[in-house]
């Protein structure tokens, strides 16, 4: 028997360092854990602000299956028609409806259905719109959509938004997992009525940074309060991200939920 349908879902990918760190990694992670569907937060890809559509499109040319995005989503302009044409990379949901892309899409892979919901919090953030209110719709699509299985992204600042988020949807999808403050929690755990969650899966980028930027530069913004061009420092790649089994027969429900964490060679 087949096993039960897994994903691999990667932590917000982090300038060409992340790059190079999850071009080094996806294909020992892929040979190590065989997962049904790859799933990777691309919101900081180019240059650690946005993703253009010629990284997108290295990225489902590594086996990546769905991107999802967050607060940088339309940094680089370029990348708009990208987000409207291709269905596989979301921005989140609860953004304005008149802004590019969609939040949420279905992938498959051998006859099983992934639905990729992407929500950004609202503390701190800001989405346009209400996470919380604008969530049950999308889920609700996805279910119609008839997904086997959910993964939803949320983007969002607060630990307090994402924790809550994983409580509103238990039982009901099969993974609710945060990204955003690209520094990994060490909550991962399967919630009472069979949803994973994870506060912060972590980011893919340069641990000798501060979360991806230069440390002398983020230092120097905080010392002297004046304004300060950024730049994705290039240092100590890792790459951080878990590992989702489902559950076996049963759908939108996971058996377990576990955090990886690599440091691959990158020159
Ligand atoms: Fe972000």
């Amino acid at each position: 028997m087949a096993a039960a349908p897994s994903i691999l879902f990667i932590g917000d990918v982090v300038g060409s360092t992340g790059r190079k760190a999850l071009r080094a990694a996806l294909p020992g992670l892929r040979e190590e854990h065989q997962p049904t569907f790859i799933v990777v937060n691309g919101e900081n890809a180019a240059g650690g602000t946005g993703i253009t559509s010629r990284i997108a499109e290295e990225m489902f040319a590594l086996g990546v299956d769905a991107i999802t995005l967050g607060n940088h989503a339309f940094r680089q302009r370029e990348s708009w028609s990208y987000l409207d044409e291709v269905k596989e990379i979301v921005r989140p949901a609860n953004y304005l409806a008149s802004m590019p892309g969609h939040g949420s899409c279905v992938v498959e892979t051998g006859g099983v259905k992934l639905g990729v919901l992407n929500l950004m919090g609202n503390l701190y953030l800001d989405p346009g719109r209400h996470m919380f209110t604008l969530a049950e719709a999308e889920i609700e699509k996805l279910e119609r959509q008839g997904c086997d299985h959910i993964l939803v992204d949320v983007h969002a600042e607060a630990t307090s938004e994402k924790v809550a988020m994983g409580w509103e949807y238990d039982g009901r999808v099969t993974a609710v997992v945060g990204t955003h403050t690209h520094v990994p929690t060490a909550d991962a755990r399967v919630l009472p009525k069979g949803t994973a969650y994870i506060t912060d899966v972590g980011m893919c980028g340069p641990r000798d940074s501060v979360i991806g930027v230069r440390k002398e530069l983020a230092i120097q913004s905080m010392r002297t309060k004046l304004p300060v061009r950024f730049e994705s420092a290039t240092g100590d790649p890792w790459l951080c991200a878990v590992l989702v089994r489902t559950e076996e027969g049963r759908k939108r429900r996971a058996g377990s939920i576990t955090p990886i964490q690599v440091s691959p060679r990158v020159e």
